[in-house]
């Protein structure tokens, strides 16, 4: 059994890969060519938002965005120390601070309560100049956006929506990718909507935010690439990305809905013995994972191990004990609720393809 079956996938939908990426070898435009802007237009049409920027990957992505926002040297990010490394990393990246937020226990996102304390601290401490914060929509489902913007509001802070893995998911009929200033998403091969190599994408409705991303993106160019009018950096998508995801965008929606049958399948045999994750009321997760959390992981972990059934641990080390971060002083008890989510936190196989038969495995292994 695969955690995650892209072989499956492509099996699926091969024909119709095979010949978008022929199109591309046949008319040879491998950079910017015509399926990059095709793409742009319906990401920005699924989203709901004016602009979809296609760059190189979902790291560049958010440094493409912190770059638009102008956040730089003696800038402050809040940050979920729970999340992915490239989050915190883009916001040191850019010479700016990471300031962490510890997590909500239920749904494994930025806790705005703590947001909020988080603001108050730096704010206390005068050191550093607030400037955004950047949610994160870990394993696929929004985080807390209206609370979110609540806060930015009132403290006149940006909103960035680091959406690598949210991409699909929804609040209230409202897509990711369209919450905050600026959005990023990633195509990693494994994320909901992945690439079959680097890829990932900037949502913003602000022209403004737009034109800068778009010169960033390309050498800070002005007029054209020779006319260079700020330091950017090189990082577009190839177009032969975009043609695979142009054909995987049309099944996205049917994909999601196999995610979510998955996810159910899980819930309902699982829930009784498993703090299983919750989804509030209005939300969709786009369920790029499927995590779970148990102070016995190592021994469920094994047990799954036993009957050939994969998991993985997504994410075993918070942001603020990351050794990259030793520079900020953070220590162990700083983030109770993000400390114990690492400690505790296991994924089981999630992607459109899961046969009846694999979910049924996982279930009895961990029954067992
Ligand atoms: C939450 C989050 N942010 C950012 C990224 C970075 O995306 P990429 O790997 O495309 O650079 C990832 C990728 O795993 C992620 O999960």
């Amino acid at each position: 059994m695969q955690f995650i079956d892209l072989a499956a996938q492509y099996r699926h939908l091969k024909t119709r890969i095979d010949q978008r990426v022929q199109k591309v070898l046949d008319h040879g435009q491998y950079i910017m060519g015509p399926e990059v802007i095709e793409l742009e237009e319906k990401l920005a049409n699924y989203v709901g938002v004016k602009h979809a920027i296609t760059c190189a990957n979902g790291t560049d992505a958010l440094s493409l965005a912190l770059m638009a926002l102008n956040i730089g040297k003696g800038d402050a990010v809040l940050v979920p120390t729970f999340t992915f490394f490239a989050s915190a990393e883009s916001v040191a990246f850019a010479n700016a601070t990471p300031v962490f937020v510890d997590s909500d226990a239920d749904t494994f996102n930025i806790c705005p309560m703590d947001l909020e304390k988080k603001i108050q601290m730096t704010l206390a401490e005068g050191e550093l100049n607030l400037k955004a914060i950047m949610a994160v929509d870990l394993f696929g489902l929004p985080a807390n956006y209206p609370e979110i913007q609540k806060i930015a509001d009132k403290y006149s802070l940006k909103i960035i929506e680091d959406a690598a893995q949210g991409f699909g998911g929804e609040i209230n009929g409202q897509r990711a990718g369209s919450f905050g200033d600026i959005a990023t998403t990633s195509f990693f091969p494994a994320k909901p909507l992945g690439c079959y190599g680097d890829g990932g994408a900037i949502f913003t409705d602000s022209d403004d935010y737009a034109e800068l991303i778009k010169s960033y993106r390309v050498h800070g160019k002005g007029q054209d690439k020779y006319d260079n009018v700020r330091i950017g950096m090189n990082s577009r998508l190839d177009t032969i990305q975009a043609a695979i995801l142009l054909e995987k965008l049309v099944e996205f929606p049917r994909e999601l809905i196999n995610r979510r049958e998955v996810a159910k399948q899980y819930e309902q045999n699982l829930a009784d013995k498993f703090h299983t994750p919750r989804i509030p009321k209005g939300y969709v997760s786009a369920w790029a994972q499927y995590t779970m959390v148990s102070e016995s992981r190592e021994h469920y972990i094994a047990l799954l191990k036993k009957q050939d059934v994969p998991s993985v641990i997504y994410y075993g080390i918070c942001m603020h004990q990351q050794t990259a971060f030793n520079m900020l002083n953070y220590k162990e008890g700083d983030f109770p609720v993000a400390e114990r989510l690492a400690k505790g936190v296991f994924s089981l196989p999630m992607h459109p393809y899961v046969v009846e038969e694999n979910q049924q495995a996982v279930v009895k292994a961990l029954a067992r």
